[in-house]
């Protein structure tokens, strides 16, 4: 019955307090293999971001960002002395068609949006070439800021002749193709933006989180702890930021509490045997891992969930989004007629109260199992790090918009680093997750500015 089978989820979904520390010890020897001459899964790409902002950072600056759902262009001046930015943008939609298309069409349609936005903002300017700072949230390997070699795509992208090239020349060439005038200065990743963004306004932010469409963590190596870099010679005291591309965590599977839906989505995936620990947390999965396992349970002989109903429309990968997931998770357990709505509307499906019962507690232990594996990746860095009290600067659609994802997240972090439970609510753990500043806005700037900076005074 849909009791036992409740029971069963709950068994195959929770992540206990020794898993989440097995989990984490892991991921510290892991983060240190990525930065090892070998290398690891883990790539811990170095970004050439070298330092935090002191302030003194000026200036005007487009900043483009290409995510996982929107592309956004901002135009951001950077005040004289630590303070307000003044910001505009427009948000373009990033056609789904365009993540499976061809090269050219990607960078000609990014193009596009940009000489938009310049026509737009700057009708009948002479403009000198604008600096450019472009949020490409990938794995790139870059031997310096303004160059990135893809190493793969993620997120669900694949368009074919990128990978394993540098991203800019084909970009830049797109740009001069429509005369827009822009030139990139720095290509960063979106959890360095944030990182940086955060930094600038919080001193204390110490690592830059996305739980988005995917998710990953930057946070500040010393030049000297990087045995990759080492024949570069850099002061060993230098900082930099090393983009973990943590999503790649445990692509052997030695750790990771994999379920069959979860072998099913990697299986299923553009990019199998890659992102493992991504495709367990990240919000383009969230849906597809309920999706796979209510579809299961329907067919299953033991169980009898959504009996004589027409799932034609659940049978379509992907059509359940983390959006899907969170509104279930809202519903007020006491009635959950929005989540009936939702079914009947989405997927056509008239579901009983037991059949929505159950479907509510999945949703909860998906969302919980990714909040709680995902503080490991965080207390792994704290740990290797040695950070005390610090502050971890988050953002992404999951961060910001998923039910409890925050306090699941805390939670977690509390059982994998034995604080104490808090007894007052005004205390405060020693490391917390904020909501970042806008990160590919702000630090893409930013990032920008320091290059520039760091170029004049010839370093
Ligand atoms: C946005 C940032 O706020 O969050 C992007 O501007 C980032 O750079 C994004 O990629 C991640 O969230 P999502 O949910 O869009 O993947
Ligand atoms: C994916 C990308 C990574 C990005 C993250 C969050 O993991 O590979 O570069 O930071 O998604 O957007």
């Amino acid at each position: 019955d849909l009791k036992s089978q409740i029971k069963r989820l709950e068994e195959l979904f929770t992540v206990p307090q020794e898993k989440l520390k097995e989990v984490t010890d892991h991921f510290i020897s892991e983060l240190a293999k990525g930065l090892s001459v070998d290398g690891g899964s883990i790539p811990m790409n170095a970004t050439w971001c070298m330092n935090y902002p002191d302030g003194h950072e000026t200036g005007t600056f487009i900043a483009l960002d290409m995510g996982g759902t929107n592309l956004r262009v901002c135009e951001i001046t950077l005040p004289e002395e630590k303070g307000e930015f003044d910001i505009i943008q427009s948000k373009y939609r990033m056609p789904e068609e365009l993540k499976t298309g061809s090269a050219e069409e990607l960078w000609e349609y990014i193009a596009d949006c940009l000489q938009q936005f310049v026509e737009y903002h700057h009708e009948g300017e002479e403009l000198d070439q604008l600096p450019l700072g472009f949020t490409f949230s990938y794995p790139a390997t870059q031997e310096y800021i303004d160059h990135g070699v893809l190493q793969r795509w993620t997120k669900g992208f694949d368009i074919d002749g990128v990978e394993g090239k540098d991203v800019v020349p084909p970009f830049e060439a797109a740009l001069k193709e429509k005369g827009v005038p822009i030139k990139l200065t720095a290509l960063v990743n979106d959890t360095t933006g944030t990182l940086i963004a955060s930094a600038y306004t919080d001193t204390m932010m110490k690592i830059g989180c996305i739980f988005g469409t995917g998710c990953n963590a930057a946070y500040m190596e010393h030049c000297g702890d990087i045995p990759k870099l080492a024949h570069l010679n850099l002061p060993k005291d230098a900082l930099m930021a090393i983009n973990c591309e943590w999503g790649a965590f445990d692509n052997e599977h030695k750790v990771l509490p994999r379920t069959q839906y979860d072998i099913v989505i990697d299986k299923e995936s553009p990019r199998p045997g890659q992102q493992a620990f991504e495709k367990m947390i990240a919000g383009l999965y969230l849906g597809e891992i309920f999706r796979l396992v209510v579809l299961d349970l329907h067919k299953s002989n033991e169980c009898s969930l959504f009996k004589d109903q027409d799932v034609s429309q659940l049978e379509k990968p992907y059509s359940l989004d983390a959006g899907f997931l969170a509104a279930i998770e809202e519903d007020p357990f006491e009635n959950l007629s929005e989540t009936h709505d939702m079914f009947k509307k989405k997927i056509n499906i008239d579901a009983t109260r037991p059949e929505l019962e159950l479907c509510r507690r999945l949703a909860e232990l998906i969302g919980t199992r990714a909040a709680r594996l995902s503080a490991c990746g965080v207390a792994a860095i704290a740990k290797k790090k040695n950070l005390g009290e610090c502050h971890v600067g988050a953002d992404g659609s999951v961060f910001n918009k998923y039910p409890h994802f925050k306090a699941r997240g805390a939670q977690a972090l509390r059982e994998i680093l034995d604080w104490p439970e808090k007894t007052k609510r005004s205390e405060k753990d020693p490391i917390e997750i904020l909501p970042a500043e806008d990160g590919s806005g702000v630090g893409a700037a930013l990032i920008a500015a320091l290059t520039m900076q760091r170029v004049q005074k010839g370093e």
